[in-house]
């Protein structure tokens, strides 16, 4: 029998970025009872933005990924389930089952369950040889491949593709990216940002293969080759980074509204008052009223903050202005606000001189900017976006008046 006496209980599933933000936040917003963080991998909550970068490079220890001590969940009382999946949710019972036979009672729940990659389905998929990025295990299992291979064959030019592709480039290995679309990061960035992006691993060496499709993996026990568009390009080590999917699976058994991720409202709230959801797994409306997915750091710490803010009975609306980055090579590039297809872009600087930006403006107001090497376009803009200033394209384009005093 499950009591359900004394001090309120909260489980928050998901140990990543915004279940570990939550328990910060719900701590230095007064909550005095009952935490437990339950997480699938063997791991306390860790930063995944350098899994792709130094830390596959060699140039992190694992330690520098985890996002807090030990120190903090002790101090912070939250009991850590880490290395056990949670398997059910009993809305009527108000209990979270986990894969070990345990049932957590909660009085509040999180689900700051993430995504996880998308698998490509073709002939030879699981041939050894053949990997995926998104947690430490994945980097630990692709480093050393990596380094005893001669060519690596990254399938999506998006973010992880061409991170890693950066990361092998560096370390001397011969790589061949293959996109299905006719630009890199498409979801991601405007046209003339993907043409920069392109230009710059081809100078670096990177071979690509546009507009291809994968048909499948070719080898006699491990990977030998990849057939794309009819060709076959012999590659012993594969790098599939062809986008995530929200891990729903648990609301949506428990008869939570999803729709490419678990609906939520503006404090973050499902249609169970008891249940709550952050980060990327979630569905949302964005500052223009539009619904949407983000997967990026910033949604899933300012979702965790607003969640635990309304858990503990202090609710505020969630009204971020989105942001992200990449590292590729010697460039730091910075996105702030969405972009909308019929924006009107205005470059400012000089893609040649690898620092420049571009502003996406509606309705004569900065909606987006993609900034390379160039922090105050990028900060300006974000604080311009978040103002919804209007400003005039001629000035944003002219790089001899400083980003403070475009407006
Ligand atoms: N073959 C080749 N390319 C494909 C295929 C395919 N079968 N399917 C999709 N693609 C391409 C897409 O066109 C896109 O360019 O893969 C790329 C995926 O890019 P992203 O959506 O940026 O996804 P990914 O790079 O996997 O990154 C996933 O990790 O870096 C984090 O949060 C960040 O959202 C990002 C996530």
């Amino acid at each position: 029998m499950l009591a359900r006496i004394g001090m309120e209980r909260i489980v928050i599933i998901g140990a990543g970025q915004a279940g570990c933000q939550a328990v910060a936040s719900l701590r230095a917003a007064g909550f005095a009872g009952a935490i437990t963080l339950v997480g699938d991998e063997p791991f306390q909550p860790y930063q995944r933005p350098p899994l792709s970068k130094a830390y596959l490079m060699g140039a992190m220890e694992r330690e520098r990924l985890f996002l807090k001590p030990d120190a903090f969940y002790a101090e912070a009382r939250c009991e850590m389930a880490t290395g056990i999946a949670a398997t059910a949710i009993d809305r009527a019972a108000r209990t979270v089952a986990l894969a070990d036979g345990r049932k957590l009672v909660y009085d509040k729940l999180l689900l700051a369950t993430g995504s996880r990659v998308r698998k490509i389905k073709v002939p030879g998929a699981d041939l050894p040889g053949i990997f995926y990025l998104r947690g430490i295990a994945d980097v630990d299992a692709l480093r050393p491949a990596l380094a005893a291979a001669k060519h690596l064959a990254v399938v999506g030019g998006g973010y992880i593709g061409l991170e890693v592709a950066a990361v092998a480039r560096k370390l001397g290995h011969r790589v061949t990216v293959i996109e299905t679309l006719d630009r890199v990061m498409a979801r991601a960035v405007s046209k003339p940002m993907s043409d920069f992006y392109e230009r710059v691993h081809r100078e670096a060496g990177v071979e690509f293969a546009m507009n291809t499709a994968v048909e499948g993996f070719e080898g006699r026990g491990k990977l030998e080759a990849v057939r794309a568009g009819g060709v076959s390009v012999a590659a012993d080590v594969a790098l599939i980074g062809i986008g995530v999917i929200p891990n729903c699976e648990l609301a949506q058994a428990a008869g939570l509204a999803c729709n490419d991720g678990i609906q939520v409202d503006k404090h973050c709230a499902t249609a169970d008052a008891a249940i709550f959801a952050a980060g990327d797994c979630t569905r949302h409306h964005g500052r223009a009223g539009d619904l949407i997915r983000l997967e990026s750091v910033q949604n899933a710490i300012d979702q965790a903050k607003h969640a635990a803010l309304a858990m503990a009975g202090q609710p505020a609306p969630y009204s971020e202005v989105p942001w992200f980055w990449s590292d590729q090579y010697d460039l730091k590039l910075q996105i702030a606000g969405l972009a909308k297809p019929g924006d009107t872009l205005v470059q400012r600087g000089d893609p040649a001189t690898r620092k420049f930006a571009v502003f996406h403006l509606r309705e004569g107001r900065i909606a987006a900017v993609e900034a390379v090497n160039a922090a105050p376009e990028y900060l300006m803009g974000r604080k311009l976006i978040a103002d919804a200033a209007a400003v005039a394209p001629e000035r944003l384009a002219d790089i001899s008046i400083p980003m403070k005093s475009i407006v």
